[in-house]
């Protein structure tokens, strides 16, 4: 077989049989096919998309291209969590803390930020020490000992989705459903959990713009999770808005460590809630949503899922006195609110514009393996549906030069809009798709 003949296939629009996808996810992961030739077979599918059988196929075999591993002989029942990406999303480092201070362990493989949205890791890597690179006989052993383990992909865990995903970031060939579903489907399948929890964004800084795509990804990825023997249940939930209001990597640490002293914003603090209640739900842990609402929050409240967050940090070499006072995280050089032009309703605050000017400041990466400044970003401090006043500090931009934040204040103003009429609040979540 040669790469050429599969690329040429996919952008005649046609079926690849599970040979060809076999071949060239093999050859692709041990350096046989080069990254050009993937990066243009990558763009051939995001032009003209794949059967869920091809997708279903892709995502066995990027799950077989490294160790598959089974969790269920370290700890009776565990459960993972996954979301599709969005702005300012730092969901995992609350909910797994719940999760686990609830009674269930949590282990879970996260990804680096990806083209406009920010990743779990980059996040967690803002914490001086922490290490995110734990070998898998690491994870198991964390896993076994602490019920809470949050690490990068091993090389020897879908390591073609490693390297697929990295060159999707910078070849604008991230948003292709058929490519997101087996990225991070393959990732699930490799870690081992026997339940997942899929956080499918939809909106405008998602890779799913409108509910319907965000439905087929939804569906495609429950069905793939049941076609391997798991449990998912897959939430559609809100990113036309960054989710709470920190983007950037250490002030989404601080926002995600406020929401666990009980201080964060009340919109972020019910979405964590809600996506820790289904986990418990899938874990058997509750017999119904509510329940699981009622554990999580007394999770959160009593302090029990803070001490976890303390005890994931440490466990993974992070210095701990850093999140027990957030100032020991990194600090941008210049941090200036900025106010809002005109009064008037919020009616747009376009998240994808929002997670690109944090790129812009260096809070993400434009070329494959680029270094992040942790300690970029962008504070939103109203929403959509608010009524604001001409003058009022509308959003805080933290960046390393003066030159990056006056752009970074005009990127960020053209991403707002107004309305002279009232305009409703934005949902948390659209919709919830079981596997059972
Ligand atoms: N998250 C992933 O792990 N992969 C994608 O392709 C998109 C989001």
């Amino acid at each position: 077989m040669r790469a050429v003949d599969i690329i040429v296939k996919k952008r005649d629009k046609q079926e690849l049989t599970r040979e060809e996808i076999d071949y060239l996810i093999s050859a692709f992961t041990a350096d046989r096919v080069p990254d050009y030739q993937m990066a243009a077979w990558a763009m051939a599918v995001l032009l003209n998309g794949m059967t869920d059988r091809e997708t279903t196929d892709l995502t066995m075999a990027m799950a077989e291209s490294g160790d598959l591993l089974d969790l269920s002989s370290v700890v009776p029942a565990s459960v993972d969590k996954h979301s599709s990406g969005g702005v300012g999303d730092k969901t995992t480092l609350v909910v797994e803390p719940i999760v686990s201070a609830s009674g269930l362990p949590v282990a879970k493989m996260s990804g680096r930020g990806l083209g406009h949205s920010g990743g779990t890791l980059d996040k967690l890597e803002s914490i001086p020490g922490l290490r995110t690179n734990l070998t898998e006989a690491e994870f198991i052993a964390q896993l076994r000992e602490h019920g809470i383990a949050l690490i990068s992909q091993t090389a020897d865990m879908a390591p073609a989705d490693g390297k697929l995903y990295a060159l999707r970031d910078v070849t604008g060939t991230v948003p292709a459903i058929p490519l997101i579903a087996s990225s991070i489907m393959s990732k699930k399948i490799a870690a081992g959990a026997p339940a997942v929890v899929l956080d499918v964004k939809v909106g405008l800084g998602a890779f799913t713009q409108d509910l319907e795509s965000g439905r087929h990804l939804a569906r495609l990825m429950v069905a793939i999770a049941k076609l391997s023997g798991r449990k998912a249940t897959a939430l559609l939930s809100d990113m036309n808005q960054p989710l709470g209001r920190a983007v950037g990597n250490a002030i989404e640490v601080k926002e995600a460590i406020a929401t666990l002293h009980g201080s964060g914003p009340a919109d972020f603090r019910e979405h964590c809630l809600t996506v820790a209640a289904h986990m418990l739900l899938l874990g058997s842990m509750v017999a119904t949503v509510d329940e699981g609402l009622e554990l999580a929050a007394r999770s959160l409240d009593d302090g029990r899922a803070w001490e976890r967050f303390r005890v994931l940090v440490s466990a993974q070499g992070g210095d701990v006195s850093s999140v027990d006072d957030p100032a020991g995280l990194p600090v941008a050089a210049h941090i200036e609110p900025v106010a809002a032009p005109r009064s008037g309703f919020l009616s747009q605050i376009h998240a994808r514009r929002v997670g690109e000017a944090v790129v812009r400041l260096g809070g993400g990466r434009e070329t494959k393996g680029q270094q992040i400044d942790h300690a970029v970003g962008v504070e939103i401090l109203r929403l959509v549906g608010d009524e604001v006043s001409e003058n009022e500090p509308l959003f805080v931009v933290h960046a390393a030069t003066r030159g990056e934040l006056e752009r970074a204040k005009r990127d960020l103003l053209a991403a707002h809009r107004w309305s002279d009429e009232p305009v409703a609040p934005l949902p948390l979540f659209y919709d919830t798709i079981h596997s059972e």
